[in-house]
């Protein structure tokens, strides 16, 4: 149905990490219901979640869509992925980081000056995380208010949720030109994307709005001190309305010309970590706000010290793990251990365009590989309930939103994919011979690809491109 349903109960197979664990006790709360049910209620919530044979006598006469033979999964969320790279997952960017933002993303990017351009792009973006099941996401922005402006709307049109702000940029090489503004620019244009955008759809309700605002600047090489003193003041303005933070952090280490090498040299600290925590004020001098809180999601953080872990896990911010697109730029493999051992929420990213992968079940994928694949003392395999946690929960989490979404327990907002196994046979072959829920939820985090997605709902109600 196009608008809220009345009250259905949708019957299939229940597969979900229920409650509110950490990474590491995913799998006691891994629920696997053949003969599951779902009923969700008018205004889109769950009202109940279980098995069919269990349904409370009174919701027992409400209208069954039967789909049995399928998946009932909570709905994708991507930490991680960037709308002016819609069309950039294939670039070759000559081995580093910064090569290939200079030559093949920041002249991409500076496409979306164009309206008509960015409004396409935003179709389509919006397209491509239906057919992915990615419900909620943390997208990072175009520079352009224009593009911006078409991502909320086609975001809201579609009936995706949604987190983003336009790439801040005060500073960069010639190739970023288009890109860059001024400083007054740029605090004036994130505060006009705040006034226009944050809880438009649900004013003033950052628990219940489905478009909501983040503060992105790049990453640290591109912006200055000066930057940061003004966006932690208006981090600090905001704080109480749930603006977020995001950004990227030590993603890439090639020595002397890699990012880390550069930001340390180019804003005279210790460690990357500082140019987000608050070390620099409105003037560009020390002591400042920190942009580091619950609501902010760093992306990468894969070369990060005891001590900016230490941080982040005080700040209780979340990192965003894209190991596929890590792989795409030989950036290294985040070091999973350390993460979870100090509790910090690791949601997955897809990284969209240096990561090609939008599914994110197929990050989840790679980030099996990479962590049973890396140097002795750092190998895990991570179980499949991890797996699943790290693509659906974790990432409501990350968004400070674990309270609305992110599994089917009752009470949430009814996110949820119906997955059809059938449309794709390798899927189908591997749930028929999955022996308990860890296989079935490993079957899933391994075979699932976009074909199998059936449908896609996001509050109860089924969202199409
Ligand atoms: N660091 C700064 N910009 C980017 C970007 O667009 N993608 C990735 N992966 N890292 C970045
Ligand atoms: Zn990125």
């Amino acid at each position: 149905c196009a608008r809220v349903c009345d009250v259905l109960l949708y019957r299939g197979h229940v597969l979900h990490i229920a409650g509110s664990p950490d990474v590491d006790h995913a799998r006691d709360a891994l629920v696997s219901e053949p003969d599951g049910a779902l009923v969700v209620d008018d205004s889109g919530r769950i009202a109940y979640s279980g098995p069919f044979g269990g349904i409370p006598r009174e919701l027992a006469g409400t209208p069954v869509v039967d789909r049995r033979g399928c998946l009932l999964l909570p709905g994708f969320v991507d930490a991680h992925l960037h709308f002016p790279q819609v069309y950039t997952t294939d670039a070759h960017g000559g081995g580093t980081l910064l090569s290939w933002l200079d030559r093949c993303v920041f002249p991409a990017e500076a496409c979306f000056a164009d309206a008509g351009f960015a409004r396409e792009a935003a179709r389509e973006f919006c397209a491509a995380r239906i057919a992915a099941g990615t419900t909620a996401a943390m997208v990072f922005g175009s520079a352009f208010p224009v593009a911006q402006d078409a991502l909320f709307e086609e975001t809201a049109r579609a009936g995706l949720r949604i987190v983003s702000g336009r790439g801040v940029q005060t500073r960069g090489p010639a190739s970023a030109g288009p890109l860059i503004t001024g400083e007054a620019e740029a605090e004036r244009l994130c505060r006009a994307e705040i006034a226009r955008w944050h809880c438009a759809d649900d004013p003033g309700r950052p628990d219940r709005a489905m478009l909501q605002v983040a503060l992105v600047p790049r990453f640290a090489l591109s912006v200055t001190r000066e930057t940061f003193g003004w966006m932690g003041e208006l981090h600090r303005e905001h704080r109480s309305s749930g603006v977020y933070f995001h950004t990227h952090l030590s993603e890439n280490d090639a020595p002397g010309v890699g990012e880390i090498d550069s930001v340390l040299r180019d804003f005279g600290t210790d460690s990357y970590l500082d140019a987000y925590d608050g070390r620099f004020g409105p003037g560009g001098e020390l002591a400042g706000e920190s942009l580091l809180g619950r609501r902010s999601i760093l992306a990468h953080a894969v070369h990060c010290t005891d001590n900016e872990l230490d941080r982040i896990a005080t700040a209780r911010a979340s990192v965003a793990h894209c190991p596929t697109s890590q792989l795409f730029l030989g950036s290294g493999t985040m070091p999973w251990k350390r993460m979870a051992a100090r509790g910090i929420t690791v949601a997955l990213g897809s990284d969209v365009g240096a990561g090609d992968e939008w599914l994110v079940s197929r990050v989840a994928n790679d980030c099996f590989k990479v962590h049973m694949s890396t140097s002795a003392d750092r190998a895990v395999s991570l179980e499949p309930a991890a797996l699943l946690f790290s693509s659906t929960l974790a990432g409501a989490r990350a968004l400070d939103l674990e309270e609305s979404f992110g599994n089917l327990d009752a009470g949430k907002d009814a996110d949820f994919l119906v997955v059809d196994p059938s449309s794709w046979p390798p899927l189908a072959r591997s749930v028929a011979s999955a022996s308990g829920p860890d296989s079935l939820a490993f079957a899933v985090m391994m075979a699932l690809r976009e074909p199998a997605i059936a449908e896609v709902f996001v509050r109860g109600r089924r969202v199409s491109a």
